[in-house]
Protein backbone atom coordinates (compact mmCIF):
# COMPACT_ATOMS: atom_id res chain seq x y z
CA UNK A 1 0.00 0.00 0.00
CA UNK A 2 1.31 2.99 -0.75
CA UNK A 3 2.68 5.64 2.14
CA UNK A 4 0.47 9.08 2.14
CA UNK A 5 2.41 11.60 3.52
CA UNK A 6 1.24 15.01 4.33
CA UNK A 7 1.43 17.90 1.52
CA UNK A 8 1.64 14.63 -0.70
CA UNK A 9 1.66 15.65 -4.39
CA UNK A 10 -1.70 15.54 -6.60
CA UNK A 11 -1.43 14.74 -10.04
CA UNK A 12 -3.42 17.36 -12.17
CA UNK A 13 -4.93 15.36 -15.31
CA UNK A 14 -7.02 18.09 -17.47
CA UNK A 15 -9.45 16.44 -19.97
CA UNK A 16 -11.39 19.53 -20.95
CA UNK A 17 -10.02 18.59 -24.61
CA UNK A 18 -11.33 15.02 -24.44
CA UNK A 19 -14.03 15.06 -22.07
CA UNK A 20 -14.64 18.34 -22.00
CA UNK A 21 -14.97 18.26 -25.76
CA UNK A 22 -17.86 15.97 -26.25
CA UNK A 23 -19.94 17.61 -24.91
CA UNK A 24 -23.06 19.12 -26.95
CA UNK A 25 -21.82 21.85 -28.83
CA UNK A 26 -18.40 22.65 -27.50
CA UNK A 27 -16.26 21.22 -30.53
CA UNK A 28 -13.17 23.06 -30.89
CA UNK A 29 -11.23 23.69 -33.90
CA UNK A 30 -7.32 22.79 -34.18
CA UNK A 31 -5.75 25.89 -33.51
CA UNK A 32 -8.06 26.65 -30.55
CA UNK A 33 -7.17 22.91 -29.21
CA UNK A 34 -3.14 24.15 -29.55
CA UNK A 35 -4.07 27.42 -27.67
CA UNK A 36 -5.91 25.93 -24.79
CA UNK A 37 -3.25 22.89 -24.51
CA UNK A 38 -0.62 25.56 -23.98
CA UNK A 39 -2.17 27.69 -21.90
CA UNK A 40 -2.58 24.44 -19.91
CA UNK A 41 0.89 23.37 -20.12
CA UNK A 42 1.73 26.62 -18.82
CA UNK A 43 -0.16 26.80 -15.94
CA UNK A 44 1.25 23.23 -14.86
CA UNK A 45 -1.05 20.81 -15.67
CA UNK A 46 0.39 17.16 -15.54
CA UNK A 47 -1.42 15.73 -18.37
CA UNK A 48 -3.67 16.93 -20.41
CA UNK A 49 -6.00 14.42 -22.08
CA UNK A 50 -5.91 15.63 -25.93
CA UNK A 51 -8.45 13.72 -27.51
CA UNK A 52 -9.50 10.21 -28.65
CA UNK A 53 -7.15 9.43 -31.48
CA UNK A 54 -9.64 6.94 -33.01
CA UNK A 55 -13.07 9.11 -33.14
CA UNK A 56 -11.68 11.15 -36.14
CA UNK A 57 -8.67 12.12 -38.08
CA UNK A 58 -9.48 15.68 -36.78
CA UNK A 59 -9.18 14.28 -33.00
CA UNK A 60 -6.23 12.39 -34.28
CA UNK A 61 -4.25 15.41 -35.95
CA UNK A 62 -5.04 18.01 -32.92
CA UNK A 63 -3.18 14.24 -30.35
CA UNK A 64 -0.57 14.56 -32.38
CA UNK A 65 0.12 17.99 -33.29
CA UNK A 66 -0.35 19.23 -28.64
CA UNK A 67 1.61 16.03 -28.76
CA UNK A 68 4.48 17.27 -30.96
CA UNK A 69 4.60 20.79 -29.64
CA UNK A 70 4.03 20.49 -25.82
CA UNK A 71 7.17 21.48 -23.39
CA UNK A 72 6.40 19.75 -20.20
CA UNK A 73 3.10 17.80 -19.77
CA UNK A 74 2.70 14.55 -20.27
CA UNK A 75 0.23 13.95 -23.42
CA UNK A 76 -2.88 11.43 -23.31
CA UNK A 77 -5.02 10.15 -26.05
CA UNK A 78 -8.01 8.44 -25.36
CA UNK A 79 -8.81 4.45 -26.42
CA UNK A 80 -11.66 2.14 -25.89
CA UNK A 81 -10.11 -1.65 -24.89
CA UNK A 82 -9.91 -2.42 -28.89
CA UNK A 83 -6.40 -3.00 -30.81
CA UNK A 84 -7.14 -0.53 -33.39
CA UNK A 85 -7.79 2.11 -30.52
CA UNK A 86 -4.89 1.19 -28.61
CA UNK A 87 -2.52 1.48 -31.88
CA UNK A 88 -3.84 4.92 -32.75
CA UNK A 89 -3.69 6.08 -29.91
CA UNK A 90 0.01 4.63 -29.56
CA UNK A 91 0.88 6.73 -33.05
CA UNK A 92 -0.96 10.03 -32.24
CA UNK A 93 1.29 10.34 -28.80
CA UNK A 94 4.48 9.39 -30.42
CA UNK A 95 6.51 12.54 -30.45
CA UNK A 96 5.17 13.66 -27.03
CA UNK A 97 8.14 14.06 -24.73
CA UNK A 98 6.07 12.31 -22.49
CA UNK A 99 2.87 10.45 -23.46
CA UNK A 100 0.30 8.57 -22.43
CA UNK A 101 -2.38 5.49 -23.43
CA UNK A 102 -5.36 5.79 -21.62
CA UNK A 103 -7.80 2.89 -21.77
CA UNK A 104 -10.89 2.25 -20.61
CA UNK A 105 -13.45 -0.21 -20.39
CA UNK A 106 -16.79 -0.46 -18.47
CA UNK A 107 -17.02 -2.79 -15.64
CA UNK A 108 -20.82 -2.48 -14.09
CA UNK A 109 -23.27 -5.36 -14.69
CA UNK A 110 -25.60 -3.29 -16.49
CA UNK A 111 -22.85 -1.80 -18.85
CA UNK A 112 -21.84 -5.49 -19.21
CA UNK A 113 -25.16 -6.96 -19.87
CA UNK A 114 -26.46 -4.15 -22.00
CA UNK A 115 -23.80 -2.33 -24.06
CA UNK A 116 -20.57 -4.50 -23.62
CA UNK A 117 -22.95 -7.83 -23.80
CA UNK A 118 -19.79 -9.28 -22.38
CA UNK A 119 -19.33 -11.94 -19.11
CA UNK A 120 -17.45 -10.67 -16.36
CA UNK A 121 -14.46 -13.13 -16.83
CA UNK A 122 -14.99 -12.06 -20.89
CA UNK A 123 -14.31 -8.72 -19.47
CA UNK A 124 -10.91 -9.85 -16.98
CA UNK A 125 -9.16 -11.15 -20.70
CA UNK A 126 -9.45 -7.90 -22.64
CA UNK A 127 -8.24 -5.87 -19.82
CA UNK A 128 -4.86 -8.21 -19.84
CA UNK A 129 -4.75 -7.79 -23.72
CA UNK A 130 -5.33 -4.17 -24.14
CA UNK A 131 -3.47 -3.02 -21.52
CA UNK A 132 -0.91 -5.74 -22.44
CA UNK A 133 -0.93 -4.21 -26.11
CA UNK A 134 -0.74 -0.23 -24.86
CA UNK A 135 2.37 -1.03 -22.49
CA UNK A 136 4.35 -2.16 -25.32
CA UNK A 137 3.46 0.82 -27.05
CA UNK A 138 4.58 3.29 -24.08
CA UNK A 139 5.47 2.83 -20.49
CA UNK A 140 2.72 5.25 -19.15
CA UNK A 141 -0.52 3.37 -19.71
CA UNK A 142 -3.78 4.08 -17.97
CA UNK A 143 -6.69 1.94 -17.66
CA UNK A 144 -9.99 3.17 -16.70
CA UNK A 145 -12.97 0.71 -15.42
CA UNK A 146 -16.27 3.22 -16.53
CA UNK A 147 -18.99 3.38 -14.31
CA UNK A 148 -17.02 2.06 -11.38
CA UNK A 149 -18.58 3.49 -8.64
CA UNK A 150 -21.86 0.85 -9.53
CA UNK A 151 -19.65 -2.04 -9.94
CA UNK A 152 -19.37 -4.55 -7.74
CA UNK A 153 -16.55 -4.11 -5.58
CA UNK A 154 -15.03 -7.91 -5.77
CA UNK A 155 -15.44 -7.79 -9.21
CA UNK A 156 -13.63 -4.26 -9.39
CA UNK A 157 -10.63 -5.64 -7.49
CA UNK A 158 -10.33 -8.35 -9.69
CA UNK A 159 -10.29 -5.97 -12.78
CA UNK A 160 -8.15 -3.64 -11.18
CA UNK A 161 -5.58 -6.59 -10.15
CA UNK A 162 -5.37 -7.52 -14.08
CA UNK A 163 -4.94 -4.05 -14.83
CA UNK A 164 -1.81 -3.42 -12.85
CA UNK A 165 -0.89 -6.80 -13.80
CA UNK A 166 -0.83 -6.46 -17.29
CA UNK A 167 1.23 -3.29 -16.73
CA UNK A 168 -1.45 0.05 -16.05
CA UNK A 169 0.85 2.73 -14.23
CA UNK A 170 -2.14 4.83 -13.14
CA UNK A 171 -6.12 3.43 -12.38
CA UNK A 172 -8.82 5.36 -13.08
CA UNK A 173 -12.28 4.44 -11.26
CA UNK A 174 -14.47 7.27 -12.42
CA UNK A 175 -17.85 8.10 -11.57
CA UNK A 176 -19.12 7.75 -14.73
CA UNK A 177 -22.72 8.62 -14.34
CA UNK A 178 -22.44 10.94 -11.70
CA UNK A 179 -23.71 8.68 -9.13
CA UNK A 180 -21.73 8.54 -5.94
CA UNK A 181 -22.29 10.43 -2.39
CA UNK A 182 -18.53 11.85 -1.20
CA UNK A 183 -18.20 8.97 1.35
CA UNK A 184 -19.03 6.14 -1.06
CA UNK A 185 -16.61 7.46 -3.34
CA UNK A 186 -14.08 7.48 -0.69
CA UNK A 187 -14.86 4.15 0.78
CA UNK A 188 -14.62 2.44 -3.01
CA UNK A 189 -10.95 3.69 -3.17
CA UNK A 190 -10.00 2.95 0.31
CA UNK A 191 -10.93 -0.87 0.18
CA UNK A 192 -9.96 -1.01 -3.52
CA UNK A 193 -6.44 -0.11 -2.57
CA UNK A 194 -6.46 -2.51 0.79
CA UNK A 195 -8.01 -5.08 -1.28
CA UNK A 196 -5.64 -5.22 -4.53
CA UNK A 197 -1.87 -6.80 -3.83
CA UNK A 198 -0.56 -4.58 -6.11
CA UNK A 199 -2.04 -1.38 -5.62
CA UNK A 200 0.86 0.47 -4.44
CA UNK A 201 2.35 0.05 -8.27
CA UNK A 202 -0.21 2.23 -9.25
CA UNK A 203 -0.94 5.71 -8.92
CA UNK A 204 -5.20 6.14 -8.16
CA UNK A 205 -6.93 8.58 -9.90
CA UNK A 206 -10.41 9.74 -9.65
CA UNK A 207 -12.79 11.54 -12.79
CA UNK A 208 -16.16 12.66 -11.52
CA UNK A 209 -18.96 13.82 -13.24
CA UNK A 210 -21.56 16.28 -12.09
CA UNK A 211 -25.05 14.81 -12.43
CA UNK A 212 -25.85 15.52 -8.94
CA UNK A 213 -23.22 18.34 -8.45
CA UNK A 214 -21.13 16.42 -6.39
CA UNK A 215 -18.10 15.92 -9.26
CA UNK A 216 -15.76 18.28 -6.67
CA UNK A 217 -16.53 17.17 -3.29
CA UNK A 218 -16.26 13.29 -4.70
CA UNK A 219 -12.74 14.24 -6.22
CA UNK A 220 -11.90 15.20 -2.91
CA UNK A 221 -13.16 12.34 -1.37
CA UNK A 222 -11.22 10.06 -3.56
CA UNK A 223 -7.94 11.76 -2.43
CA UNK A 224 -8.79 10.85 1.29
CA UNK A 225 -9.49 7.51 0.09
CA UNK A 226 -5.94 7.93 -1.27
CA UNK A 227 -6.34 8.65 -4.93
CA UNK A 228 -3.07 11.19 -6.08
CA UNK A 229 -4.48 11.76 -9.55
CA UNK A 230 -7.63 13.82 -10.27
CA UNK A 231 -9.26 14.52 -13.74
CA UNK A 232 -10.98 17.14 -14.66
CA UNK A 233 -11.94 20.29 -16.93
CA UNK A 234 -11.94 23.67 -16.99
CA UNK A 235 -15.13 25.36 -16.49
CA UNK A 236 -15.97 21.93 -15.69
CA UNK A 237 -17.17 20.97 -19.20
CA UNK A 238 -18.07 17.62 -20.21
CA UNK A 239 -21.08 15.14 -20.91
CA UNK A 240 -23.83 16.36 -19.54
CA UNK A 241 -23.90 18.38 -16.32
CA UNK A 242 -19.76 17.86 -16.61
CA UNK A 243 -16.94 17.01 -14.68
CA UNK A 244 -15.36 17.91 -11.76
CA UNK A 245 -14.13 21.64 -12.78
CA UNK A 246 -10.33 22.01 -12.39
CA UNK A 247 -10.02 25.24 -11.08
CA UNK A 248 -12.91 24.65 -8.07
CA UNK A 249 -10.31 21.30 -7.45
CA UNK A 250 -7.14 23.62 -7.42
CA UNK A 251 -8.51 26.53 -5.26
CA UNK A 252 -10.41 24.17 -2.81
CA UNK A 253 -7.20 22.25 -1.86
CA UNK A 254 -5.19 25.59 -1.95
CA UNK A 255 -7.64 27.43 0.37
CA UNK A 256 -8.08 24.90 2.43
CA UNK A 257 -4.48 23.44 2.86
CA UNK A 258 -5.34 22.86 6.55
CA UNK A 259 -7.67 20.00 6.09
CA UNK A 260 -6.61 19.03 2.44
CA UNK A 261 -2.37 18.74 3.00
CA UNK A 262 -1.76 18.56 -1.10
CA UNK A 263 0.18 20.28 -3.65
CA UNK A 264 -1.34 20.52 -6.99
CA UNK A 265 1.59 22.19 -9.03
CA UNK A 266 -1.19 24.96 -10.25
CA UNK A 267 -0.23 28.20 -10.81
CA UNK A 268 -3.49 29.43 -9.81
CA UNK A 269 -2.63 33.00 -11.37
CA UNK A 270 -3.41 31.50 -14.20
CA UNK A 271 -6.59 29.90 -14.13
CA UNK A 272 -8.93 33.18 -14.87
CA UNK A 273 -7.44 33.32 -18.14
CA UNK A 274 -7.86 29.76 -18.65
CA UNK A 275 -11.34 29.82 -17.78
CA UNK A 276 -11.68 32.49 -20.43
CA UNK A 277 -9.95 30.99 -22.70
CA UNK A 278 -11.97 27.71 -22.56
CA UNK A 279 -15.34 29.66 -22.52
CA UNK A 280 -14.15 31.41 -26.23
CA UNK A 281 -13.07 28.17 -27.92
CA UNK A 282 -15.75 25.70 -26.67
CA UNK A 283 -18.08 28.58 -26.77
CA UNK A 284 -19.76 27.80 -23.54
CA UNK A 285 -20.64 30.60 -21.50
CA UNK A 286 -19.37 30.36 -17.68
CA UNK A 287 -22.60 31.14 -15.63
CA UNK A 288 -22.29 34.26 -13.27
CA UNK A 289 -22.28 32.85 -10.11
CA UNK A 290 -19.89 29.97 -10.89
CA UNK A 291 -16.69 29.42 -8.49
CA UNK A 292 -13.85 31.10 -8.73
CA UNK A 293 -14.28 32.06 -12.17
CA UNK A 294 -17.77 33.26 -12.77
CA UNK A 295 -18.28 36.83 -13.51
CA UNK A 296 -19.81 37.32 -9.69
CA UNK A 297 -17.35 34.89 -7.96
CA UNK A 298 -15.64 38.10 -6.06
CA UNK A 299 -18.37 40.63 -5.99
CA UNK A 300 -19.87 42.09 -2.96
CA UNK A 301 -23.13 43.50 -3.66
CA UNK A 302 -24.70 43.54 0.14
CA UNK A 303 -24.39 46.92 2.04
CA UNK A 304 -22.44 44.51 5.08
CA UNK A 305 -20.36 42.81 3.05
CA UNK A 306 -19.44 46.01 1.00
CA UNK A 307 -19.06 47.90 4.52
CA UNK A 308 -16.64 44.64 5.95
CA UNK A 309 -14.75 44.42 2.70
CA UNK A 310 -14.05 47.69 2.78
CA UNK A 311 -12.82 47.44 6.70
CA UNK A 312 -11.12 44.01 6.25
CA UNK A 313 -11.00 42.45 2.99
CA UNK A 314 -10.82 38.69 4.98
CA UNK A 315 -13.86 39.54 6.57
CA UNK A 316 -16.18 38.10 3.56
CA UNK A 317 -13.23 37.07 1.31
CA UNK A 318 -11.49 33.52 1.67
CA UNK A 319 -9.45 34.40 -1.48
CA UNK A 320 -8.02 37.42 -3.18
CA UNK A 321 -9.11 38.39 -6.73
CA UNK A 322 -5.56 38.76 -7.98
CA UNK A 323 -4.35 34.60 -6.73
CA UNK A 324 -6.98 33.45 -9.59
CA UNK A 325 -5.29 35.74 -11.66
CA UNK A 326 -8.77 38.30 -11.57
CA UNK A 327 -7.55 41.99 -12.24
CA UNK A 328 -9.80 44.18 -11.59
CA UNK A 329 -11.88 45.41 -14.60
CA UNK A 330 -9.93 48.33 -15.23
CA UNK A 331 -10.50 51.16 -18.08
CA UNK A 332 -8.11 50.35 -20.95
CA UNK A 333 -7.64 53.23 -23.42
CA UNK A 334 -9.31 55.13 -25.71
CA UNK A 335 -8.91 56.01 -29.40
CA UNK A 336 -6.08 57.77 -28.68
CA UNK A 337 -4.45 54.76 -27.10
CA UNK A 338 -1.46 54.03 -29.31
CA UNK A 339 -0.34 50.75 -30.10
CA UNK A 340 2.72 50.62 -27.48
CA UNK A 341 0.05 50.77 -25.07
CA UNK A 342 -2.20 48.30 -26.49
CA UNK A 343 0.29 45.82 -26.58
CA UNK A 344 1.32 46.28 -23.67
CA UNK A 345 -2.01 46.04 -22.37
CA UNK A 346 -2.60 42.52 -24.28
CA UNK A 347 0.41 40.90 -22.53
CA UNK A 348 -0.83 42.24 -18.92
CA UNK A 349 -4.61 39.96 -20.37
CA UNK A 350 -1.84 37.21 -21.06
CA UNK A 351 -2.58 37.37 -24.39
CA UNK A 352 0.50 36.68 -27.19
CA UNK A 353 -0.32 36.93 -30.94
CA UNK A 354 1.75 37.35 -33.86
CA UNK A 355 2.51 40.40 -35.65
CA UNK A 356 0.24 39.64 -38.38
CA UNK A 357 -2.92 39.65 -35.61
CA UNK A 358 -1.77 42.26 -33.83
CA UNK A 359 -2.22 44.38 -36.50
CA UNK A 360 -5.68 43.07 -37.49
CA UNK A 361 -6.62 43.24 -34.16
CA UNK A 362 -5.46 46.57 -33.46
CA UNK A 363 -6.95 47.91 -36.24
CA UNK A 364 -10.58 46.43 -34.91
CA UNK A 365 -9.53 47.59 -31.54
CA UNK A 366 -9.41 51.33 -33.01
CA UNK A 367 -12.73 51.20 -35.12
CA UNK A 368 -14.51 49.50 -31.45
CA UNK A 369 -12.82 53.00 -29.91
CA UNK A 370 -14.44 55.12 -32.61
CA UNK A 371 -17.93 53.82 -31.46
CA UNK A 372 -17.94 52.60 -27.74
CA UNK A 373 -17.12 55.72 -25.44
CA UNK A 374 -14.94 52.90 -23.05
CA UNK A 375 -13.06 50.15 -24.27
CA UNK A 376 -12.67 47.36 -21.42
CA UNK A 377 -10.79 44.06 -20.81
CA UNK A 378 -13.64 42.27 -22.11
CA UNK A 379 -13.92 44.17 -24.99
CA UNK A 380 -10.25 43.46 -25.93
CA UNK A 381 -10.67 39.18 -25.24
CA UNK A 382 -13.76 39.49 -27.30
CA UNK A 383 -12.00 41.38 -30.11
CA UNK A 384 -8.97 38.81 -29.79
CA UNK A 385 -11.33 35.44 -30.01
CA UNK A 386 -12.93 36.48 -32.77
CA UNK A 387 -9.99 37.30 -34.16
CA UNK A 388 -8.39 33.61 -33.78
CA UNK A 389 -11.84 32.61 -34.56
CA UNK A 390 -12.30 33.60 -37.82
CA UNK A 391 -8.52 34.08 -39.22
CA UNK A 392 -9.48 31.02 -41.61
CA UNK A 393 -12.74 31.65 -42.19
CA UNK A 394 -14.12 30.49 -45.73
CA UNK A 395 -17.36 32.89 -45.04
CA UNK A 396 -17.11 36.20 -44.38
CA UNK A 397 -19.46 39.41 -43.43
CA UNK A 398 -19.18 42.29 -45.77
CA UNK A 399 -21.91 44.53 -44.90
CA UNK A 400 -25.12 44.43 -43.10
CA UNK A 401 -28.33 46.81 -43.01
CA UNK A 402 -31.50 45.69 -41.33
CA UNK A 403 -34.95 47.36 -41.28
CA UNK A 404 -36.77 47.05 -38.17
CA UNK A 405 -39.21 48.79 -36.05
CA UNK A 406 -43.09 47.95 -35.17
CA UNK A 407 -43.71 48.06 -38.91
CA UNK A 408 -42.89 44.44 -40.07
CA UNK A 409 -41.99 42.50 -41.98
CA UNK A 410 -38.16 43.34 -40.97
CA UNK A 411 -35.70 43.70 -43.56
CA UNK A 412 -31.94 42.42 -44.26
CA UNK A 413 -29.53 43.26 -46.83
CA UNK A 414 -26.43 41.36 -46.96
CA UNK A 415 -22.99 41.02 -48.41
CA UNK A 416 -20.80 38.03 -47.59
CA UNK A 417 -17.66 36.67 -49.24
CA UNK A 418 -17.30 33.33 -49.76
CA UNK A 419 -14.42 31.49 -51.60
CA UNK A 420 -13.11 34.64 -52.76
CA UNK A 421 -16.41 35.65 -54.60
CA UNK A 422 -19.12 38.20 -53.11
CA UNK A 423 -22.07 37.42 -52.67
CA UNK A 424 -25.36 39.69 -51.67
CA UNK A 425 -28.92 39.06 -50.25
CA UNK A 426 -32.07 40.52 -49.28
CA UNK A 427 -34.29 38.85 -47.19
CA UNK A 428 -37.75 38.99 -44.78
CA UNK A 429 -38.38 37.52 -41.90
CA UNK A 430 -40.51 37.31 -38.29
CA UNK A 431 -38.35 39.83 -36.65
CA UNK A 432 -34.86 41.39 -37.27
CA UNK A 433 -32.71 38.37 -36.41
CA UNK A 434 -35.29 36.15 -38.42
CA UNK A 435 -34.34 38.20 -41.46
CA UNK A 436 -30.70 38.47 -41.09
CA UNK A 437 -30.35 34.48 -40.25
CA UNK A 438 -32.76 33.97 -43.94
CA UNK A 439 -30.37 36.20 -46.06
CA UNK A 440 -27.59 34.23 -44.84
CA UNK A 441 -30.06 31.15 -45.91
CA UNK A 442 -30.50 31.95 -49.45
CA UNK A 443 -26.93 32.78 -49.97
CA UNK A 444 -25.42 29.69 -48.46
CA UNK A 445 -28.22 27.03 -48.66
CA UNK A 446 -27.49 24.83 -45.81
CA UNK A 447 -29.38 22.17 -43.64
CA UNK A 448 -29.77 22.47 -40.07
CA UNK A 449 -31.65 23.21 -36.88
CA UNK A 450 -30.92 25.94 -34.87
CA UNK A 451 -30.56 25.06 -31.89
CA UNK A 452 -29.69 27.87 -29.69
CA UNK A 453 -29.72 31.50 -29.78
CA UNK A 454 -28.10 34.03 -27.03
CA UNK A 455 -26.65 37.34 -26.49
CA UNK A 456 -25.27 38.71 -23.77
CA UNK A 457 -23.30 42.10 -22.97
CA UNK A 458 -19.54 42.62 -22.71
CA UNK A 459 -19.57 44.71 -20.27
CA UNK A 460 -22.32 47.31 -19.28
CA UNK A 461 -23.48 50.03 -20.65
CA UNK A 462 -25.82 50.72 -23.84
CA UNK A 463 -22.77 50.98 -25.96
CA UNK A 464 -21.59 47.99 -24.80
CA UNK A 465 -20.98 45.02 -27.52
CA UNK A 466 -23.37 42.20 -27.53
CA UNK A 467 -21.82 39.16 -27.54
CA UNK A 468 -24.35 36.42 -29.68
CA UNK A 469 -23.60 32.34 -29.57
CA UNK A 470 -25.11 30.23 -31.98
CA UNK A 471 -25.87 26.98 -32.17
CA UNK A 472 -26.36 24.81 -35.46
CA UNK A 473 -26.71 21.40 -35.76
CA UNK A 474 -26.28 19.17 -38.66
CA UNK A 475 -26.73 15.95 -38.74
CA UNK A 476 -25.15 13.94 -35.66
CA UNK A 477 -22.88 17.31 -35.16
CA UNK A 478 -23.57 20.18 -33.44
CA UNK A 479 -21.34 23.47 -33.46
CA UNK A 480 -21.44 26.78 -31.66
CA UNK A 481 -19.79 30.01 -32.21
CA UNK A 482 -19.46 33.36 -31.15
CA UNK A 483 -19.80 37.28 -32.76
CA UNK A 484 -19.24 39.94 -30.92
CA UNK A 485 -20.21 43.49 -31.80
CA UNK A 486 -21.39 46.79 -30.50
CA UNK A 487 -24.73 46.01 -32.90
CA UNK A 488 -26.65 42.78 -31.82
CA UNK A 489 -27.49 42.07 -35.28
CA UNK A 490 -24.08 42.28 -37.08
CA UNK A 491 -22.90 40.15 -33.65
CA UNK A 492 -25.97 37.52 -34.90
CA UNK A 493 -24.62 37.39 -38.33
CA UNK A 494 -21.10 37.26 -37.22
CA UNK A 495 -21.62 33.79 -35.10
CA UNK A 496 -24.41 32.28 -37.66
CA UNK A 497 -21.21 32.84 -39.80
CA UNK A 498 -18.89 31.58 -37.60
CA UNK A 499 -21.07 28.59 -36.87
CA UNK A 500 -21.59 27.86 -40.66
CA UNK A 501 -17.67 28.45 -40.56
CA UNK A 502 -17.34 25.50 -38.25
CA UNK A 503 -19.47 22.93 -39.82
CA UNK A 504 -17.60 23.54 -43.10
CA UNK A 505 -14.68 22.87 -41.35
CA UNK A 506 -15.64 19.73 -40.37
CA UNK A 507 -16.82 19.09 -44.00
CA UNK A 508 -20.72 19.83 -43.56
CA UNK A 509 -21.28 20.31 -47.34
CA UNK A 510 -22.30 24.41 -47.80
CA UNK A 511 -23.29 25.52 -51.31
CA UNK A 512 -22.89 28.71 -52.17
CA UNK A 513 -25.83 30.58 -54.32
CA UNK A 514 -24.68 31.07 -57.24
CA UNK A 515 -27.65 33.21 -58.60
CA UNK A 516 -26.66 36.19 -56.11
CA UNK A 517 -23.12 36.57 -57.12
CA UNK A 518 -22.71 40.12 -57.57
O1 LIG B 1 -16.63 9.18 -17.49
C1 LIG B 1 -15.91 8.22 -17.85
O2 LIG B 1 -16.05 7.09 -17.39
C2 LIG B 1 -14.90 8.50 -18.85
C3 LIG B 1 -13.92 7.41 -19.16
C4 LIG B 1 -13.64 7.32 -20.61
C5 LIG B 1 -12.68 7.62 -18.35
O3 LIG B 1 -14.82 9.59 -19.36
ZN1 LIG C 1 -15.94 11.10 -18.19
Amino acid sequence: MANITPKDRVVIFDTTLRDGEQCPGATMTLDEKLAVAEVLDGMGVDIIEAGFPIASNGDFEAVSEIARRTKRATIAGLARAIPADIARAGEAVRHAQRGRIHTFVSTSAIHLAHQMRKTQDEVIEIILKTVAQARDLVEDVEWSAMDATRTDIDYLCRCVEAAIRAGATTINLPDTVGYATPQEYGAMFRSVRERVPDADKAIFSVHCHNDLGLAVANSLAGLEGGARQIECTVNGIGERAGNAALEEIVMAIRTRADVMPYDTGIDTTMLTRASKLVSHAANFPVQYNKAIVGRNAFAHESGIHQDGMLKHSETYEIMTPASVGLAKTSLVMGKHSGRAAFKSKLSELGISLSDNQMQDVFERFKDLADRKKHVYDEDIEALVDQNLATAHDRIKLVSLSVIAGTRGPQRATMKIEMDGRTFTEEADGNGPVDAVFNAIHAMVPHDTTLELYQVHAVTEGTDAQAEVSVRLKAGERSVTARGADPDTLVASAKAYLSALNKLSAASVRLHAQHAAVV
